[in-house]
């Protein structure tokens, strides 16, 4: 594939130890694999203060002519895209690069012709469909600025993220199948554009063949629209440094932030990774199961796979429809070699029971992957055992929304793996552990906070519309350093193992929620006065969400009124953040100051009453022992 792949633990320690001693002329070497319009001039500029990162300055391309136009001559006619629908019993689709390169240009096309501008901000609301991909890549080719809202948020969060970016276009669908499910699509967007002026245009594809309402001069069908253009669509040149697509990710506080990707440095960066990680063959079939409303659906399905020019699954469903056997069904069915998925799929799969792996022979399988969130070690074993049958080489990718592709992992088949270590920094990649104090520990065997202290292509430019949130965020808590957010062990020979957020951050399923956000969500709720939100372990779902409650009135319907919280959350952010317990309490435990003492509430949860600490402090240390004896 390229002159940047990594095929022996040798090489992979002289590209490390050459990309610390020389990170520009390392990356420089990789970025020339990649067709340019116009050469750099200056390799790398930065600065974490500001921060101020900039890559390939002055270069200019197109990212699509790299994922699409430099396939067609050697693989115009190889599979880009296998389509798996919800339903086994609808047919599979094959779209080749060919038609791929097609359909984009057609969707491009179809989107200047509804007045969409380089510049202009997209929000794509599809379930995983080609046209998701499609959209994307079509954003890409005209230099509009894509922002892709998972369909599991709510008409409020589109909203949001919407109003946020200034969203001139709207790219959904009637509805979704989601195993034996239909939802509504089209609606939950009508709800949001109640708030949205700054939307023009909204095309609809039709997936359901449901009825729906179409605004005229705003709605269009999709499908009569792309009659009325060509395939053939030239790619605008693109600055190094322009926004390539905004992608919203929950912190510690407020409303979600719009991460910014640029052009240059994440073209690099996905592609080199992905070839790395996964060490992709000509003839290997990769399937990435996230939803490209995640960024690992942005990076290794929508660039990484297309960048390299392997032949990727998409697909519709979900793990348990119609069975908990369909992920190891499609694996057979399509000749799957390279599977990446979440740990709390393969924890629920486990739960399921061998008994819907064992029909399948899951021969193809070469390398699996996790990613999302930490895999504990009996996940792990049971993945390695019985899907990678012993032979394949598990990668634990880390990574995160902000740093646009994987930092820490194995090599497949190249590096080490340790069960629940994401294990090597990528050459190009300095992860360092801090003290609290912010000092660096040189040591092994320690545990830190886990920064970068050089820049990668691919590290986020700025928070859409507001820098200094992307200051404060991330480059503040340490000068001169990226925070990443998360706890990390190093163990004696330097593999890392991430331990999980140390900010007010919950990871459920492997999907970021900020406490804050579900906060102000189930405060909406009718007769809730304040609460306060923390996580717990959860078996399937790595961290469950906890909510403590207190209620203008005494609950006397609890039923109810839990009921009324988690609609208040699903309309708030969407369904995929509710509350899995929920407890009534009369207060909460405050400091004096009125600051809530989450760590009191974060042990309760874990069911850990024998070591609260000091409540002292508190203003009314009495609370404490009603949230222990009111526990769920
Ligand atoms: C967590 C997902 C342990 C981590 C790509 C990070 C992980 C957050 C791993 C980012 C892993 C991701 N092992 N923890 N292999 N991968 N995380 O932005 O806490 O959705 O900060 O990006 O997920 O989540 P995000």
């Amino acid at each position: 594939m390229s002159e940047a792949r990594i095929r022996t633990l040798a090489e992979y320690e002289a590209a490390r130890a050459h990309s610390i001693a020389d990170p520009e002329g390392f990356w420089a070497e990789i970025a020339s694999d990649f067709q340019w319009r116009k050469p750099w001039t200056k390799v790398l500029a930065w600065d974490f203060d500001g921060p101020d990162v900039k890559w390939f300055l002055g270069g200019q391309l197109n990212i699509t002519e790299n994922c699409l136009d430099r396939h067609l001559a050697e693989r115009g006619d190889k599979t880009a895209i296998i389509w798996e629908p919800n339903d086994p019993k609808e047919a599979s689709v094959r779209i080749s690069f060919r038609e791929l390169h097609e359909r984009v240009c057609r969707m491009a096309n179809a989107l200047k012709r509804n007045s969409v501008q380089k510049g202009d901000r997209v929000a794509i609301y599809l379930p995983m469909v080609p046209e998701l991909l499609v959209s994307v890549l079509a954003c890409a080719r005209i230099g509009a600025v894509h922002s892709v809202v998972f369909c599991g948020f709510s008409a409020q969060s589109l909203a949001d993220r919407i109003n946020d970016a200034q969203a001139v276009a709207v790219i959904t669908s009637d509805g979704m199948f989601r195993g034996n499910k239909e939802m509504p699509v089209k609606r939950v967007v009508d709800e949001a554009l109640e708030q949205c002026s700054s939307v023009k245009r909204v095309l609809v594809h039709e997936r359901v063949r449901w009825a729906v309402d179409m605004k005229p001069g705003r709605d269009a069908w999709l499908h009569e629209e792309l009659k009325l253009v060509d395939g053939d669509c030239p790619a605008e040149p693109m600055d190094s440094e322009d926004p390539l697509f905004i992608l919203y990710t929950s912190g510690s506080t407020g409303k979600p932030k719009g991460v910014v990707h640029s052009c240059g440095g994440y073209m690099v960066y996905t592609q080199y990774s992905f070839i790395n990680v996964f060490q992709p063959e000509e003839n290997d079939i990769f399937w990435c199961t996230a939803d490209v409303g995640w960024i690992t659906g942005h990076s290794y399905m929508a660039y990484g796979p297309t960048l390299a020019g392997a032949t990727q699954v998409m697909f519709e469903g979900i793990p348990t429809y119609p069975d908990p056997g369909r992920f190891w069904q499609v694996i057979d069915k399509h000749g799957v070699s390279i599977f990446y998925t979440a740990p709390t799929a393969i924890r629920s799969l486990m739960a399921a029971g061998i008994d819907h792996v064992l029909p399948y022979s899951l021969h193809s399988l070469r390398v699996l992957g996790s990613v999302g969130e930490p895999i504990n070690e009996e996940a792990w074993h049971w993945y390695r055992t019985h899907i990678g049958k012993g032979r394949c080489p598990i990668v634990d990718t880390w990574w995160q929304t902000e740093t646009g592709g994987i930092l820490i992992s194995s090599l497949a088949g190249i590096t080490d793996e340790k069960p629940s270590h994401a294990a090597w920094p990528l050459p190009g990649v300095q992860p360092v552990l801090l003290t609290a104090e912010g000092k660096e520990i040189a040591e092994n065997e320690v545990e830190g906070l886990l920064c970068m202290k050089f820049p990668w292509p691919s590290i986020l430019r700025t928070t859409w519309g507001d820098h200094d949130r992307c200051r404060q965020t991330y480059f503040s808590s340490y000068k001169g350093y990226y925070f990443t957010g998360d706890g990390a062990k190093r163990d004696a020979e330097g593999r890392y193992r991430i331990i999980g957020r140390v900010d007010d951050v919950i990871n459920v399923s492997g999907h970021r929620f900020g406490t804050a956000e579900i906060e102000s969500a189930i405060n909406m709720a009718k007769g809730v006065v304040e609460s306060a939100v923390v996580g717990f372990p959860h078996d399937i779902k790595g961290q469950g969400i906890y909510a403590y409650v207190v209620t203008e009135k005494p609950v006397d319907d609890p039923e109810d009124m839990r009921g009324r919280i988690i609609e208040a959350v699903a309309a708030g952010i969407g369904r995929i953040a509710k509350p899995d317990k929920i407890q009534f309490v009369s207060g909460l435990p405050k400091t004096r100051s009125g600051k809530i003492m989450r760590r009191i509430l974060r042990k309760v949860a874990e069911n850990e009453l024998g070591s609260l600490g000091d409540t002292s402090t508190l203003l009314d240390p009495a609370v404490v022992e009603e949230i222990k004896d009111g526990r769920v």
